[in-house]
C-alpha cells in the first residue's frame, strides 16, 4: 500500500486491528498506573465496550508528578507567549506542579470532589491549564467553554454539566479589543436554570471586574493563601473509565453534545500519538496553536505534550496582526519548537498577507521539523504554499472532537508515508476506516460514500455523551450498525489513502471552528419578523466557509429588510457569539423548495459559491432559484 518500505506503519496498523488488546496493552506500559487494567478491553461495558476496564490511574500524575520525580523538575513544561500582552512566561514542571497542587487544594476547599463538574470559561492563559490539570488531579470533570461563545451558549453548557464551580477571568484579549468575560458569565448564570454555588475569577491586569458578593472569589488571593500555607492536594485515584472531561460540540440542533473523554484511554492514545504520529521526543518543544476551548487544545496544548515530558507552547495571539504575518515564525524560532500544529485557515490568512513568504525567511527555523494541519480540509493550494516556503513536511490529519485524537494521518514517528495533497493519508492504529453506502456496504475505491469507523473505537474516543447514552447511540451508532458514523463524506483511493471532502449533516467549518447551521437557523427564526430562514456555509478564501442566512420576512412587517438583516446578524452574535462569524443575512421573497417542502440548501450553496449547478427535478418552482441568484448578487 505504501512506497515507504521503512515505515513501520503498515505492520503496526494491521497489528492494532488483528490484536487490539495486545497493541494497546503494550502502549499502556508508557503510562504510570495505580492499578493496571483488569481487562485491556471489556466488550461487555458501555455502548461499544470500554478500554482499560478496572484500571486505576491519575491523569495529572502522568502529566506532572512523574516527570518531576523522573528528572524533569527543572525542564520548562509551559511557555506562555502572548503578543497581546507582550509577555513570555515560563513554568518548569516543578513550578507547574506546585501551582496545580495549590489550585487543586483551593477547589477542594469549595467542596469539589471526584466526579464533580467544573466549568472553565477562560482565555488562553496559564491559569486555564493549571485549572484543567487541577481538576484532573482531584478527579473532578472539567468542561471548558470557548471564550468566543456568548452567554446563552455558556448557560446551555452550565445547565447540562451542572458544575459545582465555574472558573473564569475578568477579560480575554482580541487584537484591538478587550473581551469582558465577566458580564457574559453573569448573564449566563442569570439565564441558566442551574445555579453554580461559586465562581473563581482571575483578575487580569488589562481589565478587572466586579465580583458578586458571596458567589465570586478572587483567584490570585485564594492561590496565594494556599501557597503560603503549603496547602497542596494529592492525586485522587480514579478509574480509567471515569470521565476526565466533557467538551461540548455542535450537534445537528442548537443543543450541543457533551462529548465525554475518559482518563485511561485518553492517556494511552494521546501519549502514543506524541512520538508515533507527531515525531516529538520527550524534552523537545512542541507548539499547538489552537485554543483550550477546542479538542485540539485539550489534547495538544495541555495533555499530549505533558504526558510526553515535552515543553508546550501556549500562544495568546493570532497568525496575523499580532503584530504581523511573521508571528508564527517568530514563536517557532524564539522557543525552538520542533513541530507546530495549526489549522489551514491560519495559513490562508498568512498567505494572503505575505504571499511570497518573506516573513518566513526573516527567522531562524533550524529547529523546526514538521507542520501539522487539522480542523478542516487542508486545501492543496495552501499545503503547496506552505511546503514551498517552509521546505519541510506539511502533514494534514483528520479528527473530530468525538475521537479526541487523529483518525487519519501520516505517522511521522513511525516513518512518514508519501504525502498526497488533499488527503490526510491513512487510518491510524486502532481505526478501521471504511467508506460505505446507505446500506452500510463498503463502496469501491475512489467512490464517494459515508466515512465510518468499525467498532470498537480505539482508546481516547468518546465512550458516550454526558448523561445521554441514547442520544449518543442515535447520533453515532444507529445509522450504520457496527460502525461509528463520522458524519463526514469522502473516499479512499487505490492506495488506501483517505480523502475527507465534507460533512453529511448541517455542520459547517468556519475558520477551523465547528458550527451548526441548524443552531443558527433557530436563532434567526426567533426574530419576530422572520417567517422562514435557511443558513448555509458558503466559500470564503480565508475562513474556508462562512455562514450566510437567507430570511423570508413575515407579511406586513414595519421594519425595512436591511434593518431586520442587521438585527439577525446582531442576534447571532449575542446568542451564539462572535465565533460564528455570522455577518451576512439576505432577505429573499421565498426559499426554493422541493415539492415535498425540503429547502434546496445544496443548490443554493452552489449558486452562492459560483459553482455549476443543475435544476433539481423535484423543485416546486424553478423561478425560486433565479430569485435567490438575484438576491445574492452584489451581497457576497
Ligand atoms: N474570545 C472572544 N472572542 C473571540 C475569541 C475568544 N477566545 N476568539 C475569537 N473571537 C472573536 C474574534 O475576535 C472575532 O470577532 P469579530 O467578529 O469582532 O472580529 C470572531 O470571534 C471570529 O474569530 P476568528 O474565527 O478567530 O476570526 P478572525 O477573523 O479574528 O481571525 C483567523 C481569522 C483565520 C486568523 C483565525 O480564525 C485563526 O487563527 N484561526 C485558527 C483556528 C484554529 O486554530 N482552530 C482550532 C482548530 S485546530
Ligand atoms: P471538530 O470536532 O471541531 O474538531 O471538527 C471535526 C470536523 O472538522 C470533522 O468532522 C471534519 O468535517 C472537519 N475536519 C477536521 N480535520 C479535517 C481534515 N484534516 N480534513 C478534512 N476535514 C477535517
Amino acid at each position: 500500500m505504501t512506497d515507504n518500505a521503512a515505515s513501520r506503519y503498515a505492520e503496526l496498523h494491521a497489528r492494532s486491528l488483528r490484536d487490539p488488546e495486545g497493541f494497546w496493552g503494550e502502549a499502556a506500559r508508557e503510562i504510570d498506573w495505580i492499578e493496571p487494567a483488569k481487562k485491556v478491553f471489556d466488550p461487555s461495558m458501555g455502548l461499544y465496550g470500554r478500554w482499560f476496564a478496572g484500571g486505576v490511574v491519575n491523569t495529572c500524575y502522568n502529566a506532572l508528578d512523574r516527570h518531576v520525580l523522573g528528572g524533569r523538575a527543572n525542564q520548562t513544561a509551559l511557555i506562555h507567549d502572548s503578543p497581546l500582552t507582550n509577555t513570555v512566561t515560563k513554568f518548569t514542571y516543578a513550578e507547574l506542579l506546585d501551582e496545580v497542587k495549590a489550585f487543586a487544594a483551593v477547589m477542594q476547599d469549595f467542596g469539589v470532589a471526584k466526579g464533580d463538574r467544573v466549568v472553565i470559561y477562560m482565555p488562553l492563559v496559564p491559569e486555564a491549564m493549571i485549572a484543567m490539570l487541577a481538576c484532573a488531579r482531584i478527579g473532578a470533570i472539567h468542561s471548558v467553554v470557548f471564550g468566543g461563545f456568548a452567554a446563552k451558549e455558556l448557560a446551555t453548557r452550565i445547565d447540562d454539566a451542572q458544575p459545582k464551580l465555574v472558573l473564569s477571568a475578568s477579560c480575554g484579549l482580541e487584537p484591538g479589543r478587550i473581551v469582558q468575560y465577566k458580564p457574559l458569565l453573569d448573564e449566563a448564570i442569570k439565564i441558566a436554570s442551574f445555579k453554580p454555588q461559586s465562581c473563581i475569577i482571575l483578575q487580569r491586569p488589562q481589565q478587572g471586574c466586579d465580583l458578586v458578593k458571596g458567589r465570586d472569589h478572587d483567584w490570585s488571593e485564594l492561590c496565594a493563601k494556599a501557597m503560603a500555607a503549603k496547602k497542596f492536594a494529592d492525586c485522587v485515584p480514579v478509574l480509567a473509565t471515569d470521565p476526565l472531561y466533557i467538551l461540548y460540540t455542535s450537534g445537528t440542533t442548537g443543543v450541543p453534545k457533551g462529548v465525554v473523554r475518559d482518563n485511561g484511554g485518553h492517556l494511552v492514545a494521546i501519549k502514543w500519538s506524541m512520538f508515533n504520529l507527531y515525531g516529538v521526543k520527550p524534552g523537545e518543544v512542541w507548539w499547538c496553536g489552537s485554543d483550550i476551548g477546542w479538542v485540539v487544545g485539550h489534547s495538544y496544548i495541555i495533555y499530549g505534550p505533558l504526558f510526553h515530558g515535552a515543553t508546550s507552547i501556549m500562544y495568546e495571539g493570532k497568525p496575523i496582526g499580532t503584530p504581523d504575518a511573521g508571528a508564527f515564525w517568530r514563536v517557532i524560532s524564539q522557543h525552538k519548537a520542533v513541530a507546530f500544529f495549526t489549522a489551514p485557515t491560519a495559513f490562508r490568512a498568512i498567505k494572503k498577507e505575505d504571499p511570497d513568504g518573506s516573513f518566513i525567511r526573516k527567522y531562524d527555523l533550524s529547529s523546526f521539523r514538521t507542520l501539522f494541519l487539522a480542523g478542516e480540509r487542508a486545501d492543496p493550494p495552501t499545503v503547496e504554499w506552505a511546503e514551498k516556503h517552509l521546505q519541510r513536511p506539511v502533514i494534514d490529519h483528520w479528527w473530530q472532537t468525538e475521537t479526541g485524537w487523529c483518525i487519519a494521518g501520516n505517522p511521522v514517528g513511525l516513518g512518514a508515508l508519501p504525502v498526497k495533497h488533499g488527503s490526510p493519508t491513512v487510518a491510524m492504529p486502532g481505526y478501521q476506516v471504511d467508506i460505505v453506502d446507505e446500506a452500510s456496504k463498503p463502496v469501491p475505491a475512489n467512490k464517494m460514500g459515508s466515512i465510518v469507523i468499525k467498532l470498537p473505537l480505539p482508546p481516547g474516543c468518546l465512550p458516550t455523551l454526558w448523561q445521554q447514552d441514547e442520544r449518543c447511540k442515535e447520533a453515532y451508532f444507529t445509522e450504520f450498525p457496527g460502525y461509528y458514523k463520522t458524519s463526514d463524506a469522502g473516499y479512499k483511493d487505490d492506495d488506501g489513502y483517505i480523502f475527507v471532502m465534507g460533512r453529511t449533516d448541517d455542520i459547517i467549518n468556519v475558520a477551523g471552528h465547528r458550527l451548526s447551521t441548524g443552531g443558527m437557523e433557530e436563532i434567526l427564526a426567533s426574530h419576530p419578523d422572520v417567517a422562514e430562514c435557511a443558513v448555509l456555509g458558503i466559500k470564503d478564501a480565508v475562513k474556508g466557509e462562512i455562514p450566510c442566512g437567507l430570511i423570508v420576512l413575515k407579511a406586513g412587517v414595519s421594519k425595512s429588510p436591511s434593518e431586520i438583516e442587521r438585527d439577525v446578524v446582531a442576534l447571532v452574535r449575542e446568542k451564539l457569539g462572535p465565533v460564528a462569524a455570522f455577518k451576512l443575512a439576505v432577505t429573499v421573497g421565498r426559499l426554493p423548495k422541493t415539492r415535498s417542502g425540503k429547502i434546496l440548501r445544496g443548490t443554493i450553496k452552489k449558486i452562492a459559491d459560483g459553482d455549476s449547478w443543475t435544476m433539481p427535478a423535484t423543485i416546486e418552482d424553478p423561478k425560486a432559484l433565479d430569485e435567490i441568484k438575484s438576491a445574492l448578487e452584489g451581497r457576497l
